[in-house]
């Protein structure tokens, strides 16, 4: 089934139902709409969305059209469940800009193998896929490692035993392995009462299951974060979630479709990207650090808390665990860890993503390295190029930049720089 509109409204941090309060439109339509490729919709239904969006029409277009594209690529899906690795909100997610940069590294560079060392949601890997032989990812939260594991590493796993996994978990009403954690800490917060239980007795049951692998236990893992993700009474992110008085139950539990990565030699990290950098080689590496203050590990504790499945003390409004994982990258030393990365990586193309996101009303969305900083630490590399796209912001309302760009640069390492 097509879910493109569906997908496209979430990655904008919105859905069908304000769509149609928005616009008028009856909520039927548009569940019509979104089960329709994108050439059936009408003039009036692209407006509604633009208008919702607050974004020119041409955009909405073009971007549907990219996210089209880009989701109908599932040749290399396993078609187990319902989720594929892009239906996910997540912050500096470049999915929907794949298409362009894909086709800037292939007019560019040239190898055979690929490191994403921010993977951050993997769906660059993903699309880089069928041109390497070599692909290797990293990112330090162990959400995205365990979604990694799932969706592409290399190793046996039953689909009839987690088709009856997935019924068994469909089935549970209540809980009776796991403890209150869940509940205490995250009913009627983010997620009703009832769905926390739910979602903690599953992750409990996936922890007691004898008769898995470590495939199996990334891809329960892992459809167990996107399911729960899906309904979160968040705008996206963890780091508040909305003041509902009576949350509703929402929760399913669906199976994502991992891909087929039999031919390819997959290597997943979760280290400092700095520390990585020392110790792998890639014909092309791919930089997509964080841009500004906002941490990832704060942003996305519950998924975090979720994984390790160690129940620690949380603590504040938003119940956050104990800190880890800091990115320096979201501080002021980002340009010398930036730096001290480039200058470190074995690799013959370096492809740095950056958005120029210079004076937004908020602080915490302001850049910590500049345009210039980028290009003359890239230019001691090597000959470097710059592309732009112009790309409207998504945001939360505070920060509303006409003038955002997206930019690509591709610097081809100097012969004597190349390890
Ligand atoms: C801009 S996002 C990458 C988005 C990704 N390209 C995508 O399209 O989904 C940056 C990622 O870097 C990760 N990160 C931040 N600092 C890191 C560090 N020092 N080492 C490894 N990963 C880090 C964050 O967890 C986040 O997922």
């Amino acid at each position: 089934m097509n879910n493109l509109l569906d997908d496209y409204l979430r990655i904008h941090n919105t859905n069908m139902n304000q769509l149609s309060l928005h616009s008028g439109i009856p909520e039927s339509t548009i569940r019509n709409i979104n089960t329709r490729p994108l050439n059936k919709w009408t003039l009036g239904q692209i407006k509604a969305i633009s208008h919702l969006l607050r974004k020119d029409i041409l955009i909405v277009l073009e971007e549907l059209n990219d996210y089209e594209q880009l989701t109908l690529i599932k040749e290399n899906e396993i078609p187990v469940g319902k989720y594929s690795i892009e239906n996910r909100r997540y912050i500096g997610s470049k999915t929907k800009l794949l298409p362009w940069i894909t086709t800037l590294i292939k007019e560019n560079t040239k190898g055979e193998s690929f490191l994403d060392i921010f993977s951050g949601t993997g769906t660059m890997i993903k699309a880089a896929l069928e041109d390497y032989d070599t692909l290797i990812m990293n990112d330090f939260l162990y959400s995205n490692e365990v979604i990694y594991k799932a969706f592409f590493a290399n190793e046996e796993y039953s689909i009839d035993k987690l088709i009856e996994i997935k019924e068994e978990f469909q089935m549970i009403k209540t809980n009776k392995f796991d403890d209150l954690y869940m509940e205490d800490n995250y009913g009627n917060k983010f997620f009703s009462i009832n769905d926390a239980k739910i979602i903690g007795e599953i992750r409990e049951r996936i922890e007691l299951k004898a008769d898995i692998n470590k495939k199996e236990k990334a891809i329960l893992i892992a459809s167990l974060l996107y399911s729960a993700d899906k309904i979160s009474n968040t705008v996206g992110h963890y780091d508040a979630y909305r003041k509902i008085k009576d949350i509703e139950d929402k929760f399913r539990f669906e199976l994502i479709n991992p891909i087929d990565t039999a031919d390819k030699k997959i290597d997943i990290y979760r280290e400092d990207a700095n520390e990585l950098a020392r110790k792998v080689k890639a014909d092309i590496t791919f930089v997509d650090p964080p841009y500004n203050s906002r941490q990832y590990s704060r942003f996305y504790h519950v998924l975090e808390v979720l994984t390790k499945w160690d129940k620690p003390p949380l603590t504040g409004v938003a119940m956050k665990p104990p800190v880890e994982n800091v990115s320096e990258y979201s501080k002021v030393s980002a340009p010398i860890v930036f730096e001290n990365l480039i200058n470190n990586l074995s690799t013959n193309y370096i492809v740095v993503t950056y958005n120029n996101t210079y004076n937004p009303k908020s602080s915490s969305s302001r850049n910590k390295i500049t345009h210039e900083e980028i290009i003359q630490i890239l230019n001691k590399k090597g000959k470097t190029q710059v592309f732009e796209k112009p790309y409207r912001y998504f945001n939360s309302g505070k920060t509303d930049l006409k003038d955002h760009k997206e930019m690509v640069f591709i610097t081809e390492v100097n012969r004597n720089e190349c390890s």
